[in-house]
């Protein structure tokens, strides 16, 4: 009998075609709604491999009922949805998928604290409802971003194919992460600095960092009173690193002036979300790496992980580096 292998969303046909040769494989068909937990952890329980989505949950309890479980491949570079200690604990093995999107994911963090910047979905909003009557010099302007200063909080791969950007725009790049990034700084001009001293300067507070227990709430209301009032946050990483009642007010109360927003505390965000009723927010459904030629690496770097494991070899991207085949 062939492995059984989960696909929690549906995926084109030829990706799905790469898998079928080998293995039996179901898929959760919903495009627009996430597999239902107790039907994922039903499956997980025959599964050998699952290729998952970073909106569903592999919690413990899954990985404790999956007694058939080698391999989750995880579609995106985060991880924060999976219970890793317990992926340990019972030695299956974890991929994602980095460096295939990370310039995407530049481009996109890029865009939106242009369109933030610049007011792009604000002005096309205007003209669609029939509100250009005549052009004025003042009309829909908004901020430079060209020989500003960027903040980047998280200065990993995709942190630095941003700053990348950054400096071809002129940009004065500060840093913050866990640890230096010599290359970076000589590269890119990039200088060091704490988080404090990054929100202070910085005209655009850019985050890149994954979801961690450090990062984990770490903007709060008493950070944005840092940023300068006319300061713009761009948040593309993960939505619980940041207090969303806190950005709420800072906006509301004038501490910064806009914010553009890929990620969100709970997604997707309902649409009566008090942060979705102001105009200087740019709110988009997590799409950081969401081109057709990158969305495509990505499902065929999970389904080489998948077989990987499967077939008693290393995966290309393991995030648990101490599983052991
Ligand atoms: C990731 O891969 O973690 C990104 O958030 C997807 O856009």
């Amino acid at each position: 009998m062939k492995p059984y292998v989960y696909v929690t969303r549906k995926l084109p046909e030829e990706v799905l075609v790469s898998l079928q040769d080998q293995y039996e494989v179901e898929m959760w068909e919903g495009e627009d709604i996430s597999v239902p937990h107790e039907l994922l952890l039903e499956k997980a329980q025959k599964a050998s491999g699952i290729l998952s989505m970073l909106s569903d949950s592999i919690d413990k309890e899954l990985f404790n009922q999956a007694a058939k479980l080698k391999v989750v491949a995880n579609l995106a570079v985060g991880f924060d949805n999976i219970d890793l200690k317990a992926a340990n604990e019972q030695g299956i093995a974890v991929c994602n998928t980095p460096d295939v999107l990370t310039d995407t994911t530049a481009d996109l963090t890029f865009g939106l604290m242009m369109a933030a910047a610049r007011r792009l979905v604000e002005a096309d909003r205007y003209i669609r409802e029939g509100k250009w009557k005549s052009w004025s010099p003042l009309l829909m302007a908004g901020m430079d971003i060209h020989h500003k200063t960027v903040g980047i909080i998280g200065m990993g791969s995709i942190g630095e194919a941003f700053a990348k950007r950054a400096k071809g725009f002129d940009m004065n790049i500060l840093y913050h992460n866990r640890s230096r990034k010599p290359e970076a700084e000589e590269a890119l001009g990039a200088q060091y600095a704490s988080l404090d001293e990054l929100l202070a300067q910085s005209d655009f507070v850019v985050c890149l960092a994954p979801l961690t227990p450090e990062t984990n709430g770490l903007l709060q209301r008493e950070q944005f009173r840092m940023m300068k009032s006319s300061a713009i946050f761009i948040n593309a990483a993960r939505g619980p690193i940041v207090n969303e009642e806190a950005l709420y007010e800072a906006l509301v109360n004038g501490e910064i002036a806009a914010a553009g927003l890929d990620v969100f505390e709970a997604e997707p965000i309902d649409k009566t979300h008090p942060l979705l009723s102001l105009k200087n927010v740019v709110a988009l459904p997590h799409i950081g790496s969401s081109s057709v030629e990158t969305r495509m690496e990505m499902m065929k770097l999970c389904v080489s992980n998948i077989k990987a494991v499967l077939e008693g070899e290393t995966p290309k991207t393991l995030v648990n580096k101490e599983w052991q085949k």
